[in-house]
């Protein structure tokens, strides 16, 4: 039980700052003539995340649009069972390689397909389910090193939001 609190808390202190980062940006909103609506929306419509510090077999969240993020920095094992694995066997068939833009870093949004739960499996001591991804304790859920649906009652993969690497330690969502 206290397995499914810890994520939600860390959640919770995630928005918590990102509403904090809103509030400081609405500060400035008087500043922004009638004439440049548009730019508070772009502040918060991407954001820039540092991957350096995240050490191989390693997760991020981050909120992007009020949603959390996944950030995985994958292990050699994580990235060969994502790709030895058979197509036939997916229920959302996606290759992995058309899911990632670089083998070691998978970018997920971490929402379940199901009912919109966030799925464990971001802590290194969270239950990652059968294959070693996520697990959604809704549920049951369970995701792969790909964050494809493997079994459980949601119907899709997590979806890939857009973003680009700046550099080779530097995405940009969004
Ligand atoms: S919301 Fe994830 S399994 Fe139902």
């Amino acid at each position: 039980m206290s397995e499914n609190k810890t994520p939600r808390r860390d959640f919770i202190k995630l928005a918590t700052m990102t509403l904090g980062g809103v509030g400081a940006a609405s500060l400035a909103i008087p500043f922004i003539t009638s004439m440049n609506p548009g730019k508070d929306t772009l502040a918060l419509a991407s954001t820039e995340i540092d991957l350096s510090p995240l050490k191989e077999g390693q997760s991020l969240t981050v909120i992007w649009r009020g949603k959390p993020v996944f950030i995985k920095h994958r292990t050699q094992k994580e990235i060969t069972e994502a790709k030895n694995t058979d197509l036939n066997d997916l229920i959302d068939i996606e290759d992995d390689a058309d899911r990632v833009q670089n083998d070691k870093w998978l970018v997920v949004l971490g929402v379940c397909t199901h009912l919109g739960c966030v799925p464990l499996g971001q802590k290194t001591s969270d239950i990652k389910g059968e294959y070693g991804g996520w697990f959604c304790p809704c549920h049951g859920s369970h995701y792969d090193t790909s964050g494809r649906i493997r079994k459980g009652p949601a119907p899709k993969n997590l979806p890939v939001p857009p973003y680009v690497f700046l550099n080779e330690s530097r995405i940009k969502i969004g």
